[in-house]
């Protein structure tokens, strides 16, 4: 008996499964069982509501041109009927033939029912025969913006709001302030604006490259501004979480109002990013100054969380200051750490005397922390494990799964953007509900939540980008329960639901679609490489020559590509005979000693050069991608090739990288040396280095001419640049070398 049902509940969980799979709802619900037939709508359909539902009732009737009734018991029929034992924001949907019927408890649970028919309705406006039942695994799904480093427009943030609502993802956490912008109105406190939301110019390029645009660049929302965007959200369901920084993050409204800074100022607004010494100082003064921002941030924003930031406060300006240094004896505070919990501390009693709850990032748990007290996991899930064993709620946001200002694809083909390497897919991975924790625990983890930081997000159509399709990856990690996490399957849904975003107008991504290449094999003069389609559905065509692939180059098969002779790849998926995604496209250059092993006396780093025999494996390192090349930290570079004593070579040509604030050094010198015997070594060329401090990244090649020779080993020697010099920041810590393919002619 126990068996049948066994296989029972299996047969049904499979068919839920399996109807899913073939619809492309994102995200996925509980429980979906489907027949053959449709539900069709048409101008005759009717529509009849409960009061909960009646908002959503008025947007299905306008949306599909339909009429409401009053008689329950007509055909042809969609009724939202009022089921108060459903959870909030839960719901399900019966389609015959005859009716839809939609269940919920809550406005929001009718409006997600409402958004779930959206996603399965077909062009001809079919609804499939079928069974939903459906809630949310976590109650917060989120995503944040920040609009200090770059400003978003009104329209913009509306925008977003819909397609959020679509996906079920309730929570805009909106980063208001910060060192390089306030963009809020606070009436009690009108220089904020007008002096805190400009600042005079904004870096551009590449952190390391330290250029400005020599630009003035401000904008900020009016209260009437953020009362409509508030208004807007909540026919969406969606709760928008102001975040007012503290006390770090703090320039503008230092440079807006200098006495509450530990030196007084003046202060600039910044137009470098990173993190600034100078945060406020926690004067009396500072905190009646944030308890009427704050006031006046609670009366704008009916939502119960309020985000007072916490992250990244150096504590600089507080150990140069007596006045810190009295408070910390005086409130026997211990050290400036207790000073930054002692001033979270008394935020969080006044934003909890006011009814509200602060969130804070994972820095708020260092010094102890009120019980009151909500933490956001940015540094990995690790703040997020503590806090929940605590007994704080808990919105996970790691940097290694929730960044979405990292790149989602190969930098190489992607724009400029922070750092770091973020795809579809490892975002899709992610699970909220750490296994480190118990059941119970893991109830302290609340919510999930995408975070866009703006650095390097100067448009909307930028920020689109950055959120999709990564956004639906959070909307299903945050909402649907069933685990059993297929990103294939996954990745077919997010390629259906591109039309939708097409219909929201929405500049998202496709670098889900980049191809990438594994090394199989190499010998002397020869390579073999495999390209990897992430869409097991679509095909790889393929050319050699640097041509780009079309419909009649070659398919790809997965026996690999052997080349040997300099070869330009260029792939490029294809499915339905229609091409997707970027071209991929990687030089191979081939020589004497390609593919060759070699011995090496340097310690192995965490830049390896992407495979084995990194040196000589056909792909040169550039400019842009760390990971192509072979580090050596604070080591010289020694390496020696065996060969055949008989092939005569006439040149051996190498490359470094020149990084410094990278900390990635030239060597000092270079020394290349032939063996005839394979025992005595002759010196067959010396080069030294020089270099400057120069910021700008750009390679070095080494190149040395030889007349014929016939050599037995070949060994190439750098000397390390040794530690870093005075005027640099890393001083007297060790330099990195990097080096990258070994040519030999
Ligand atoms: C953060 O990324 N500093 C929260």
């Amino acid at each position: 008996m126990r068996l049948l049902t066994y296989l029972f509940l299996a047969l049904i969980l499979s068919t839920t499964i399996q109807a899913q799979e073939k619809t492309s709802l994102i995200p996925k619900v509980m429980t979906m069982e489907t027949q053959e037939g449709f539900f069709t709508i048409n101008s005759d359909t009717k529509v009849i509501s409960n009061t909960d539902a009646l908002p959503i009732a008025n947007l299905l009737t306008e949306n599909f041109g339909l009429d409401q009734t009053f008689d329950p018991n007509i055909e042809n029929l969609i009724s939202f009927q009022n089921a108060p034992f459903f959870e909030n924001e839960a719901y399900s949907i019966s389609i015959t033939e005859e009716r839809v019927i939609i269940k919920a408890g809550s406005g929001a649970g009718h409006f997600y029912a409402f958004q779930t028919l959206l996603q399965l309705i077909t062009a001809d406006q079919k609804l499939p025969l079928s069974y939903i039942e459906d809630k949310p695994r976590l109650a917060y799904r989120g995503l944040m913006l920040d609009v200090s480093r770059h400003f978003m427009p009104k329209e913009f943030v509306k925008k977003l709001i819909d397609v959020m609502a679509f996906y079920k993802l309730n929570t805009l956490h909106w980063h208001l302030t910060d060192d390089q912008g306030w963009r809020i109105e606070i009436k009690q406190y009108p220089k904020l604006t007008e002096v805190g939301s400009v600042r005079s110019e904004s870096m551009i390029g590449h952190y390391s490259d330290e250029k400005y645009d020599g630009k003035p660049y401000g904008g900020f929302y009016t209260q009437d501004d953020i009362k409509e965007i508030v208004a807007y959200a909540e026919t969406k369901f969606v709760t928008i979480i102001p975040e007012i920084e503290m006390p770090g993050h703090a320039v503008a409204a230092l440079s807006s109002y200098p006495e509450l800074g530990c030196s007084g100022g003046p202060y600039k607004v910044r137009s470098e990013w990173g993190v600034a010494t100078d945060v406020f100082c926690p004067y009396e003064e500072t905190f009646t100054f944030l308890e009427n921002v704050l006031s006046e941030v609670m009366a704008l924003f009916p939502s119960k969380y309020i985000h007072i930031g916490g992250d990244e406060c150096p504590k600089d300006s507080w150990k140069a200051s007596e006045f810190c240094q009295n408070l910390i004896k005086e409130k026997d505070l211990g050290d400036e750490h207790g000073l930054q919990s002692y001033f979270i501390t008394r935020i969080d009693e006044f934003v909890s005397s006011k009814g509200k709850k602060i969130i804070g990032w994972d820095e708020i748990l260092e010094g102890g922390l009120s019980p009151n007290a909500t933490v956001m996991s940015w540094r990995g899930v690790a703040g997020g494990i503590e806090a929940a064993k605590q007994g704080h709620d808990v919105i996970m946001t790691p940097n290694s799964h929730l960044y979405l200002d990292y790149y989602q694809g190969n930098p190489d083909s992607e724009p400029l953007a922070i750092g770091g390497f973020l795809p579809l897919d490892k975002t899709y991975s992610f699970d909220p509900i750490p296994s480190e924790l118990t059941e119970e625990e893991g109830k302290f983890i609340v919510g999930v939540q995408g975070n866009l930081w703006t650095e390097y997000v100067t448009t909307t159509e930028q920020a689109e980008y950055m959120y999709f399709p990564r956004a639906l990856a959070v909307a299903e990690v945050g909402w649907t329960t069933d685990r059993t996490k297929n990103y294939s399957n996954f990745a077919e849904r997010v390629q259906s639901q591109f039309k939708n975003l097409k219909k929201f107008n929405i500049n998202y991504s496709q670098s889900m679609y980049s191809i990438t290449m594994d090394l199989l094999s190499g010998e002397k003069g020869k390579v073999k490489v495999a390209l990897n389609s992430p869409i097991p559905s679509a095909e790889i065509r393929f050319n050699t020559d640097g041509t780009a692939p079309t419909l009649t180059s070659p398919v790809y098969t997965n026996k690999g590509i052997e080349i040997s002779k300099n070869a330009e790849i260029k792939a490029r998926l294809f499915q339905d005979d229609e091409p997707l995604g970027h071209v991929f496209s990687q030089s191979i250059i081939i020589n004497k000693i390609t593919g060759s092993d070699y011995k090496s006396e340097f310690k192995p780093t965490k830049y390896k050069g992407g495979s084995s025999n990194a040196l000589t494996n056909g792909i040169k390192g550039s400019v842009n991608r760390l990971e192509e090349w072979v580090g050596i930290n604070g080591e010289n570079l020694n390496v020696v090739f065996e060969l055949d004593g008989k092939t005569k070579f006439s040149k051996i040509s190498l490359s470094f990288l020149h990084a410094p604030s990278s900390w990635i050094m030239l060597p000092k010198s270079v020394t290349i040396s032939g063996s005839k015997d394979g025992i005595n070594y002759q010196k067959l060329g010396e080069f030294s280095i020089d270099q400057e401090l120069n910021p700008e990244s750009r390679l070095e090649n080494v190149s040395l001419k030889i007349k014929g020779k016939k050599l037995k080993k070949l060994k190439i020697e750098a000397t390390n640049f040794g530690p870093l010099p005075a005027n640099h920041p890393g001083k007297g810590s060790p330099s990195w070398l990097f080096v990258d393919e070994i040519e030999v002619e």
